[in-house]
């Protein structure tokens, strides 16, 4: 048994990883175009930073795990071919803004069926829309010479930043697959791969389409219970009520339950705007305009969100930051991740700058490089934004800090020795409620937290 995974990027590499090392018969090849991303994972700085994965990669690379940009190669000598490329959402022409981009699913699937010179089972990772699989197997068996391919949808549910973890012990392994003989069959030789290591009780089959639409709706489930929190967020600040106060009450309710209840600046991350604007493209293309605009409300709550916290630092302190120094602590979209797609910095940062302040940036895992990037898009420059080596050195001169990521070492500061460097009043804006809040206050700073009525 062969498998080749085209793509090597934050799904492809630690899922490949992971089977490569619950499975040391299979040959597990990585493909990508991107040469340097592949000599990347081929080097001791990989690519992705997830706590565990070096170890993981260690333990197989080289002896049954490949990381190579010889697509075409992988694809032939492969038995199972995993697609794990991109799926952003299309910036052009039909859908521009809330379609999903199959522009590289495609190419997989037409490099695949051109190059193919055996049966195969391919299997979609990726994130697709609903259907997608028709148009793979449309183009896979009209552009082969032998035609014998299977499509499953095996839809990834990691999180960043638990990823290895979340790949190890998965709740759920879903896979769909066409209800015939053959479609059965290519599905049984997928589960007997995560068998390996993953109770059979947590293998799922379905049909094709309820696995592809399960990982949208699992995503925008998910979103939705931070809008719906953030939301709340707004009325606890308005009424003295405390949000973590009410998450804790409604969340020991088990039918409501404790997870994804932590209000915040606003989620961020590839998938969930991105995921959800697919399926409110999907259900305006099934003529279901009430559907989507119920989804689209989950889009728009996170992104008033991340405004009203920008909001409330400018009015916080008094109604302008012109020339006053901001220190941004944490940039990665979450905690022990270096991925900063779609973070709910970008936009603070953005609106920050946008009001003439002087914006520090710290992150412990994000290269300043990729801090500009997304700030100032390619080539852009702005003497404002600065990129600070630590907490200590963003806050010095500032008149505030805001956190945006939960970095665990952003808890245990040396706050007192921050305070004694910052223009005063000195203000905190918490945008993940992680902050020692008292000691805060004692100290001398004034506090605003998510969701939490705000120091006198
Ligand atoms: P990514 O951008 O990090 O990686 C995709 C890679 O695919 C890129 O390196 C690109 O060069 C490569 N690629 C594109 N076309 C190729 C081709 N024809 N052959 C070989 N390589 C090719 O994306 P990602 O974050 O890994 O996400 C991939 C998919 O997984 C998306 O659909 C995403 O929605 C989904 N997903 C992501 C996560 C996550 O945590 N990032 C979790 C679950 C699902
Ligand atoms: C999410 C899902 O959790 C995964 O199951 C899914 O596979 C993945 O998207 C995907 O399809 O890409 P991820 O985006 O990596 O994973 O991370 P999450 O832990 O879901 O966090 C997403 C965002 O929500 C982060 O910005 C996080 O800080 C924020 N968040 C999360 C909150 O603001 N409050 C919470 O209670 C939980």
């Amino acid at each position: 048994m062969r498998i080749t995974c085209l793509g090597a990027g934050y799904v492809g590499g630690p899922t490949m990883a992971m089977i490569a090392a619950q499975c040391p018969d299979i040959q597990v090849t990585v493909v990508d175009h991107n040469a340097s991303r592949i000599a990347a994972w081929n080097s001791d700085r990989l690519p992705v930073y997830e706590p565990g994965l070096d170890e993981v990669v260690r333990a197989a690379r080289g002896r049954n795990l490949h990381f190579h940009t010889d697509v075409e190669h992988a694809i032939r000598s492969g038995d199972v071919i995993f697609v794990c490329v991109g799926t952003p959402t299309k910036t052009s022409g039909v859908g521009a803004g809330r379609a999903a981009d199959l522009r590289y699913i495609e190419r997989a699937a037409r490099t695949i069926a051109e190059v193919s010179e055996g049966p195969k089972i391919v299997v979609e990772k990726s994130t697709i829309p609903v259907k997608t699989a028709e148009a793979l197997l449309t183009i896979l068996r009209s552009n082969s010479r032998h035609g014998d391919f299977q499509v499953l949808s095996n839809p990834e549910f990691l999180a960043e930043g638990t990823a290895v973890a979340d790949l190890r012990d998965p709740e759920r392994i879903l896979i769909g697959g066409e209800r015939t003989p053959a479609g059965e069959a290519a599905m049984a030789t997928l589960a007997d791969i995560y068998a390996r290591w993953v109770p059979r009780e947590r293998i799922l089959t379905t049909n094709l389409w309820s696995s592809e639409l399960s990982k949208l709706v699992a995503n925008a489930f998910l979103a939705q219970r931070i809008s719906s929190i953030n939301s709340i967020s707004a009325l606890c600040e308005a009424t003295g009520a405390d949000v973590g106060e009410v998450a804790d009450a409604i969340g020991r309710d088990s039918r409501i339950g404790p997870k994804f209840l932590r209000a915040s600046v606003g989620f961020g991350g590839s998938c969930f705007r991105k995921d959800i604007l697919n399926l409110v493209y999907l259900c305006e293309h099934f003529g279901l305009p009430e559907v989507a605009e119920y989804w689209e409300r989950v889009v728009r709550m996170n992104d008033w969100q991340k405004d009203r916290f920008t909001r409330m630092i400018v009015s916080t302190l008094f109604n302008t930051v012109s020339e006053k120094r901001i220190a941004v602590l944490g940039f990665a979209f979450k905690k022990d991740t270096n991925d900063t797609r779609d973070s709910p910095a970008i936009a603070v940062v953005r609106g920050l700058l946008e009001e003439n302040a002087t914006v520090a940036v710290y992150d412990p895992k994000v290269p300043a490089e990729a801090i500009r990037l997304e700030v100032l898009g390619p080539g852009g420059t702005d003497a404002r934004l600065v990129v600070a080596a630590s907490a200590a050195e963003a806050a010095a001169g500032a008149h505030a800090l805001a956190v945006l990521t939960e970095w665990d070492e952003f808890r245990s500061l040396d706050f007192a020795a921050i305070h004694a460097g910052m223009h005063k009043p000195a203000c905190v804006f918490d945008g993940r409620n992680i902050l020692p809040r008292s000691e805060l206050e004692r100290i001398g700073y004034r506090v605003f937290s998510i969701g939490k009525p705000a120091s006198a």
